[in-house]
């Protein structure tokens, strides 16, 4: 069994980083920094609110793991309130992305591309896949607006290329980012040989693998434009969550036929075998 912890952290910060989204920095130890792993969340307890709510791990390194919400109800705005002191926290849960060693140390021993599409908060636990894997991709990120858009230094920074887009076209395309994805896996299933998404810095590897993490409709056209390219790839649910550890079924998703729990099975199933 994976390794979890429930207690309490010293808080370091918890910043507005603009409009409505937090970043909250915790201290952590090294033993559980190191179990930290990207696609895993913690249920992070705010004061006077009854159950503990899922975040996504957002980067854990050198003794912090940080998480970045969006404020939206009672729970995430009592964690907002939330300057100091301590917190508690059960983690880290869940499945994470199966990612072998190889593409967490080496960029020639991997064989495939890494395309990342995110929309809204979604955004916000794929950061730390990007910053592990070592073959940098290209993200593909949708937001409602340019105020919406988060995270586009830090993932610059990791070496990866963006393609935003929002629906009121204030910055990148205007519309959704699965129509930006489309043409561009259109484009690429037209080329001979096979080629990789402009932006790929390992040019040559024909295998795409598609990382998935955002709103359910946003996933649902991902998933089908996944069948349509012969695309294979992993896609975290954000269901709602009581216990966040098998206990309560209250976050049952069908996979491949079969009732699995969010929390405990997952959050990541391969896309192919999610049924939403
Ligand atoms: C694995 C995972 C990772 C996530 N990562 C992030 C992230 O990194 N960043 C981010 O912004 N958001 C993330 N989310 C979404 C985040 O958990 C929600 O936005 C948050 O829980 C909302 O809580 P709230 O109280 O602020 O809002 P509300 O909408 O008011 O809270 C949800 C309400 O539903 C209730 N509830 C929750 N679960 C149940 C249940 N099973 N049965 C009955 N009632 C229930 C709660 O008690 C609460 O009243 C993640 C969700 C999951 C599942
Ligand atoms: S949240 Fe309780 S079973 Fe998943």
């Amino acid at each position: 069994m994976k390794k979890r912890f429930d207690k309490t952290y010293k808080i370091i910060s918890n910043k507005e980083i603009c409009a409505g989204y937090f970043e909250l920095k915790v201290k952590a130890d090294a033993q559980i920094v190191k179990v930290c792993n990207p696609g895993q969340f913690f249920m992070i307890s705010a004061p006077e609110v009854f159950l503990r709510r899922p975040i996504s791990i957002h980067n854990a390194e050198n003794g912090v793991i940080s998480f970045l919400y969006k404020v939206v109800g009672k729970g995430t705005k009592t964690l907002s309130k939330m300057q100091s002191g301590e917190i508690s926290m059960l983690g880290p849960l869940g499945n994470g992305y199966p990612i072998s060693r190889s593409e967490l140390v080496s960029e020639s021993a991997v064989k495939s591309f890494p395309v990342i599409v995110a929309g809204g908060t979604g955004i916000a636990s794929v950061h730390f896949l990007a910053v592990k894997l070592k073959n940098k991709g290209t993200l593909y990120y949708g937001a409602k607006t340019k105020k919406d858009l988060l995270c586009l230094d830090k993932f610059k920074k990791a070496g990866w290329k963006i393609i935003v887009s929002t629906e009121d076209g204030s910055k990148g395309l205007k519309g959704f980012i699965t129509d930006a994805l489309k043409e561009k896996l259109g484009e690429r299933s037209g080329e001979p040989g096979n080629k990789p998404l402009p932006g790929c810095r390992a040019a040559g590897l024909p295998n795409f693998r598609l990382y998935v993490c955002g709103p359910t409709p946003m996933m649902k056209a991902v998933f089908k434009i996944a069948k349509e390219s012969n695309i294979s790839g992993y896609a975290s649910l954000e269901e709602k969550m009581a216990c966040g550890i098998g206990n309560c079924q209250g976050c049952a998703v069908k996979v491949s036929g079969k009732t699995k729990m969010t929390c405990k099975d997952g959050p990541v199933f391969k896309i192919e075998e999610i049924e939403i």
